[in-house]
């Protein structure tokens, strides 16, 4: 490793391309070198932003200049992408989840650990200086013994159908967060899933047995109970809330607004709209995890959220998939790979 870490994304999509952004000139230590897509199209308009060449996958893994690699590409191609970094001894950021595949997700875990690289999973939220204040408010002991912990996970709008269709469905796609968000603030694991759900936005998601609104209820090994809310469809914006009642005290991570003005009439008082989604919301985090994947390469030590946390948080996600298809709670330790024999 150089001065700087050599990084090339990999998936010059919508997180593909922020990455990138962020990597070409926000990042101390860290250089953005290449960026590689299936398409050429992406690839090209991403590099091209940047000042950096647009290449082949199969070109950066070859790289022996590169340090790590970034895959931001869609989420079935993550294990051959990670077990071909690490064969190639490249540092590795997944974005998440992993795998929809647990079975996959421990391939490309066993991989890592042959080749002895570092891997990083982008569970970007624990990166939130708000999030962050939560969950050390629980670590210190401020908070005392966590009782509740309230997760509230909108979205502003249900994603196209043809993204559904991928993605893994609800639970894997988008309350994965969510389930790391509990295991980090509650900083226990989680020993019950208990999962809710319907349709209430988007009627075609039948077809694809997915949901767009659920609760989910977790246990955790101390104690703690925590219950989280999901919608596809928040009319008001991208609310992302955490809040832990403890014996001690409440910490409560708030929305950012957009920004601090308001309106006092007749009708009430008037603040801004909330950031409108992931990006703008969580833009700090993301620069955040990039600081702290690099501060973990460049010191040895291992990265803060590891290829465990995003096998963790595949299995709560499976676990109340079968929980709403059985209608009742069920253990993680239910959950094992399909024996591929
Ligand atoms: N952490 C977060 O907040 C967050 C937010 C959005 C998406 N994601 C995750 O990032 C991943 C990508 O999501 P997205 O929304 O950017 O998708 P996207 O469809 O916008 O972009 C994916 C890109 O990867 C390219 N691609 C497809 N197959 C490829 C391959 N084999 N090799 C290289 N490139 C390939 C596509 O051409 C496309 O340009 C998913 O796993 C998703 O779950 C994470």
């Amino acid at each position: 490793m150089g001065d700087e870490v050599a990084i090339g994304v990999v998936g010059a999509g919508r997180i593909g391309s922020m990455h990138a952004q962020l990597l070409a000139g926000q990042v101390a230590g860290a250089q953005l070198v290449v960026v590689a897509d299936a398409l050429e199209a992406p690839a090209q308009a991403v590099a091209h932003a940047h000042g950096v060449a647009a290449t082949s996958v199969a070109a950066v893994i070859d790289d022996p200049a590169i340090d790590a690699v970034a895959i931001c590409s869609p989420t079935e191609t993550h294990p051959d992408l990670i077990v071909a970094a690490a064969e190639a001894g490249k540092a590795i950021f997944c974005e998440k989840p992993i795998s929809l595949d647990l079975g996959e997700v421990e391939r490309a875990l066993a991989a890592t650990r042959r080749a002895g690289v570092a891997l990083m999973v982008g569970f970007n939220r624990r990166f939130d200086p708000a999030h962050r204040a939560v969950r050390e408010a629980v670590a210190d002991g401020r908070v005392g013994d966590p009782h509740l912990l309230r997760i509230t996970s909108r979205d502003p709008a249900p994603p196209p159908l043809s993204y559904a269709a991928g993605s893994g469905g609800l639970f894997l796609d988008m309350t994965i967060h969510d389930f790391d968000m509990a295991r980090y603030v509650a900083g226990s694991e989680v020993t019950e899933v208990f999962a809710r759900g319907a349709i209430r936005i988007v009627p075609e998601l039948a077809e694809l047995g997915d949901i767009d609104t659920a609760v989910v209820t977790l246990v955790h090994e101390n104690g703690c109970l925590t219950v989280i809310d999901n919608s596809r469809r928040a009319t008001y914006g991208y609310d992302q809330r955490v809040e832990v009642l403890g014996s001690r005290a409440l910490a409560a991570s708030e929305n950012p607004l957009e920004h601090t003005a308001l309106v006092a009439d007749g009708a009430g008082i008037h603040r801004s709209v909330l950031p409108s989604f992931f990006i703008e919301r969580y833009r700090s985090s993301y620069l955040a995890q990039w600081d702290a994947f690099v501060a973990a390469l460049r010191g040895g030590t291992a990265p803060p959220t590891t290829g465990e946390d995003g096998r963790a948080a595949l299995v709560l996600g499976l676990a109340a998939q079968r929980s709403l298809a059985e209608s009742r709670p069920v253990s993680p330790t239910e959950i094992v790979p399909l024996d591929p024999s």
